[in-house]
C-alpha cells in the first residue's frame, strides 16, 4: 500500500467510496451522492495544512483521508477535522489505520494543535478506530442528526497533537 497526496485525477475514485458511504453508512450526514466535479473543487480548494491523502492498492484507491477546516472563525485555525474513507472491499486490512496515521504526521508537520474526529455513535468500525490511535472521547451531541428516519447522536474525538504518545501502530514506514 502507497499512501500519497491525492490529485485532480483522484476526484472520481474519492466521490464513489465517499458516495458509497452516503448511500448506505452513517458515517457521513451528506444525503446526496457528491459528483467528480464537486470533488474535484473540493481537491482544488484545500490549504497545504489541510491535504487529502489516498490509499493506493495496485494502481487503484483504496481508501482516502482528509484535515479539513474544523471552523472559519481564526482562533479554530489550529484546529481540524479529520475524515478517513474506505473502499468497502478493502476494510479491515489496515487501510484506515494508515490513512489515518499519515494525516496525524501531516498535521504535526503543518504545526495543528487538535484533530477532531465527529463520528456518528452507531459507527463501531470508526470509533474503535480512533480510540486505538490515542484519540479521546470529548463527549456526546443527542439526536443532532436524522437519516434512514432516525435520529442520530455524535460522538467528537480528539486528539492533542502536541502531546507526545508511545504509539507504535503509528510509526513511520505508510508515511510520504
Ligand atoms: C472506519 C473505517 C475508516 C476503518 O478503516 P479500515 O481500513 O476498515 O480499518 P483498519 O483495518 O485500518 O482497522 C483499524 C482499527 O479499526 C477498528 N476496526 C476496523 N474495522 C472494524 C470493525 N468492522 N469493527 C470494529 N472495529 C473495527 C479496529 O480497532 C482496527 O484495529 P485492529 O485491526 O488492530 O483491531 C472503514 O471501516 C470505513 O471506511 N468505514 C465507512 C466510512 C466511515 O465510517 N468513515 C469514518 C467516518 S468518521
Amino acid at each position: 500500500m502507497e499512501i500519497r497526496d491525492a490529485t485532480a485525477a483522484d476526484a472520481a475514485g474519492i466521490a464513489e467510496i465517499y458516495n458509497d458511504a452516503v448511500l448506505t453508512t452513517t458515517a457521513s450526514f451528506d444525503i446526496e451522492p457528491k459528483s467528480p466535479e464537486d470533488r474535484m473543487k473540493w481537491l482544488l480548494a484545500r490549504s497545504p495544512a489541510h491535504p487529502v491523502l489516498i490509499a493506493e492498492i495496485d494502481g487503484a484507491i483504496a481508501g482516502w483521508g482528509a484535515l479539513s477546516p474544523y471552523s472559519e472563525r481564526p482562533a479554530y485555525a489550529a484546529t481540524a477535522e479529520l475524515s478517513v474513507y474506505v473502499a468497502a472491499p478493502h476494510r479491515s486490512q489496515g487501510v484506515g489505520r494508515a490513512l489515518t496515521c499519515a494525516l496525524v504526521e501531516r498535521g504535526r508537520r503543518a504545526a495543528l494543535h487538535v484533530l477532531l474526529a465527529r463520528i456518528c455513535t452507531e459507527n463501531e468500525a470508526s470509533i474503535a478506530m480512533v480510540r486505538s490511535l490515542g484519540f479521546t472521547d470529548a463527549g456526546t451531541m443527542h439526536q443532532v442528526g436524522w437519516k434512514f428516519e432516525r435520529w442520530l447522536d455524535v460522538a467528537t474525538w480528539e486528539y492533542d497533537l502536541d502531546t507526545p504518545r508511545v504509539d507504535t501502530s503509528c510509526s513511520g514506514d505508510t508515511l510520504t
